[in-house]
């Protein structure tokens, strides 16, 4: 592989303003994280409670289990915000993946500070996606339980659906199944369908004193049945570890229980982050050449001033070295081979419109990556597939229906990262949520919709014009349409918006990607080879 020689003129007063501009983004973004942490409507008072009965934050209760001086990647921080009247941050769970005894595990752990740790639709949506990342990625779970169990107001939101409470109980059963531990530690409330969580795992670690368990609290008791009961009597952690057999260990502190799950990670006989499997193809790794934090002077300060992919690959790879494939063809789209934290990947990225020679490299690419079993990176950045006569005549819709059928039928590895536009049919391409790549990131200057703000706005003025036909229709009644339909495209396609819905699975630093990356790929590393899928290479 060669080493990219980069054209960017890190001196020059445009580069500069970008950083500055840049700078401001990652400010706003560590500011919301710092709102997810210990921001919300009431939330003071919250944790004031919380830590008075002598509870633990539940990030801390995370880094209590995880090993001593390891990462976790926490996902989707943000979600729920600016929902909810912003009143619950991270959706009230925090979910993300860390190392237990050298071996990764995925966490999901409610946060009783929000709503009682009471599951809103957004937090039932971030507990089954990290389900899902558990199950595709071989991964144990350990569920830290302090639950209201489900938010009751928009119960028709979070219980009756596929991936609604009853899917999370299903991906439990069913990754048990398969040998995937699920251990949890109860120190809240786990009422009703929340007694499953415990009930579904292989190991329960009950806390004297703060953890319950019951199908019906004693409200429900004494409605149905005349019984006054006191709540660690029905269903706290000596009835449960003692008599009914439900919690298998008891501990007298939270700080306790977390050293016994400690102790079951290490008889799990699972496999540790370093157990690479002979499939994935890996040397030692090497910084890249040119530094990450270049990234935020190359991206521009005017979203529709393009930049060149390959610079952001230079400073995302190791060595900042790169096997470009197909490179005089096509050029809308970057393909080649690079490393990343010493993985060997196949990137994609854009360079702005795909064309039909760019969709059909990049088919080309996928089946030789499907072929040779090397994971695939995306990096979005694209307002589409080209459109226009000779496009169309060209066949187009033919040549990216190519390379969305290669992305969907691939079984290596995927990952994305959208690192600017992810518009249109560009996104489904370029292997977006849709397409299920195993994880799924997003740059703060992002934006993701159907189409970008100022072409809806032309777009959806001529249709509702058409609609108008023979009405009055007044220069200042059109102003007002458009103005409405942009406000309207600029705020769904802003990546907070998408992150708090869970289109992704976290914002992230640009300087940051190349490590998170980087885990997501050694946890690949640790499984079998995933079944190839038919391996044929078609030449474009
Ligand atoms: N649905 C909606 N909101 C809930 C909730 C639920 N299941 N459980 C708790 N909350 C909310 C409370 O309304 C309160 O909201 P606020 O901060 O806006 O005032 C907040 O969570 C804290 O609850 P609170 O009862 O004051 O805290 P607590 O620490 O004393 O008790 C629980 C926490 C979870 C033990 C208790 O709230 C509880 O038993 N909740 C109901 C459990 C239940 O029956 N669930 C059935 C699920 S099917």
């Amino acid at each position: 592989m060669r080493q990219i020689a980069s054209h960017v003129d890190t001196g020059s007063a445009v580069f500069k303003e970008n950083v500055e501009a840049y700078e401001k983004l990652v400010a706003t973004l560590r500011d919301r994280m710092e709102w997810a942490i210990r921001g919300g409507e009431n939330r003071d008072r919250s944790i004031e409670r919380h830590l008075v009965r002598g509870k633990i934050m539940v990030r801390d209760r995370i880094d209590l289990v995880i090993d001593d001086h390891t990462p976790f990647l926490e996902l989707s921080s943000l979600s729920g915000y600016g929902q909810y009247d912003n009143a619950a941050p991270g959706g009230g769970i925090v979910t993300g993946v860390g190392l237990v005894e050298g071996v990764p595990y995925v966490f999901i752990a409610n946060d009783a500070t929000v709503k009682g740790g009471s599951l809103l639709p957004v937090a039932i949506k971030k507990h089954v996606r990290a389900q899902q990342i558990a199950d595709e990625n071989d991964l144990g779970v350990i569920y830290l339980v302090d639950s209201g169990g489900a938010f009751l107001p928009l119960q028709d939101e979070i219980f009756p659906d596929k991936d609604h409470f009853g899917g999370s109980f299903y991906r439990q059963a069913r990754m048990s199944a398969r040998g995937l531990p699920q251990i949890s530690v109860v120190m809240g409330g786990c009422t009703a369908g929340g007694a499953y969580v415990p009930a579904l795992s292989d190991e329960v670690i009950m806390v004297e004193g703060i953890g319950r368990i019951f199908l019906g609290g004693p409200p429900i008791v004494k409605a149905a049945l005349g019984e006054v009961i006191d709540p660690d009597e029905l269903g706290g952690a000596q009835m449960h570890t003692r008599v009914s057999g439900v919690s298998d260990y008891m501990a007298s502190t939270e700080r306790e229980a977390y050293g016994r799950v400690r102790e079951i990670c290490a008889t799990t006989n699972a496999r540790r982050i370093d157990d690479r499997q002979a499939w994935m193809d890996w040397v030692e790794p090497q910084p890249p050449a040119q530094p990450p934090e270049d990234i935020y002077g190359i991206i521009s300060a005017d979203h529709r001033i393009p930049f060149d992919a390959t610079e952001i690959i230079a400073r995302m790879v190791d060595g900042s070295k790169f096997s470009p494939f197909k490179p005089e063809w096509g050029t809308s789209i970057i393909c080649g081979f690079a490393r990343i934290w010493g993985h060997l990947v196949g990137v994609i990225g854009n360079n702005g419109i795909i064309f039909s020679e760019a969709a059909l490299k990049a088919t080309h690419f996928i089946e030789l990556c499907e072929q040779r079993r090397i994971p695939l990176l995306f990096l979005q950045n694209t307002s589409g597939y080209m459109v226009g006569k000779d496009s169309e005549a060209a066949g187009i819709a033919k040549h990216g229906a190519k390379m969305v059928a290669a992305v969907a039928n691939a079984t290596v590895p995927k990952y994305t990262v959208l690192i600017g536009g992810s518009y249109g049919a560009g996104n489904y391409g370029m292997c977006g949520r849709g397409f299920e790549p195993r994880f799924l990131f997003a740059w703060p200057n992002s934006r993701i919709a159907t189409m970008a703000a100022d072409t809806a706005e032309t777009v959806l003025v001529d249709i509702r014009e058409g609609g108008m036909k023979g009405a009055e229709t007044t220069e200042e009644h059109l102003a007002e349409i458009r103005a409405e339909i942009r406000s309207q495209y600029e705020t769904q396609s802003d990546p907070y918006y998408a992150t708090s819905r869970l289109w992704d699975d976290g914002l992230i630093d640009p300087v940051h990607t190349r490590d998170v990356l980087g885990l997501c790929l050694a946890l690949a590393a640790r499984q079998d080879e995933p079944a190839p899928g038919p391996g044929i290479v078609y030449r474009m």
